[in-house]
């Protein structure tokens, strides 16, 4: 009698055991699947890995082009102290462009397109102007969202961005 009464405890409390295992995982279920649904987690988890630091704006010099080959963009601030992040991605077949900072032009190796350093077409082949990033200035940090290029005909003064 009193080994039945026993194995009918170990038998609740195993049973008890598992149950509480289901709900801890089927909780763990619910946190997993909401994370996965939930918008702004998902925005702020994209945002974080295409939105490079570029740097202070106080430690970019203005008449400078900064290359970020990791984020495949260059990153120019002009005499009037506006920024624009240039994607070193040719508009002709895509050949990656270099900075030439003697001549102040971007080049490619490919087929000779050159581009300014506002990135329009000084010599084709390239069809258009180099595409841009999003430049966004936040407590003096100069950030660019490489998450989306800005396809451009030619350079514009709205594509500049100020602190
Ligand atoms: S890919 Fe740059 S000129 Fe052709």
């Amino acid at each position: 009698m009193k080994e039945q009464k026993e194995h009918i405890n170990r038998r609740s409390f195993i049973k008890r055991a598992w149950a509480w295992l289901g709900a801890i995982a089927f909780v763990e279920l619910m946190a997993i699947t909401f994370n996965m649904f939930s918008p702004g987690k998902r925005k702020n988890a994209a945002n974080s890995s295409f939105i490079k630091t570029a740097g202070l704006v106080d430690d970019i010099v203005p008449g400078t082009v900064l290359p970020f080959k990791n984020g495949q963009f260059y990153l120019a601030r002009y005499a009037d102290g506006g920024f624009l992040a240039l994607s070193l991605i040719c508009t002709h077949l895509g050949c990656s462009i270099s900075w030439d900072g003697q001549k102040e032009q971007f080049v490619c190796p490919c087929h000779a397109s050159v581009f300014d350093d506002k990135g329009n077409v000084l010599s084709p082949p390239a069809p258009r102007a180099l595409d841009a990033y999003k430049v966004i200035i936040e407590d003096g940090v100069v950030m660019v969202d490489t998450s989306h290029k800005i396809r451009r005909k030619r350079f514009e003064k709205s594509d500049l961005v100020y602190a």
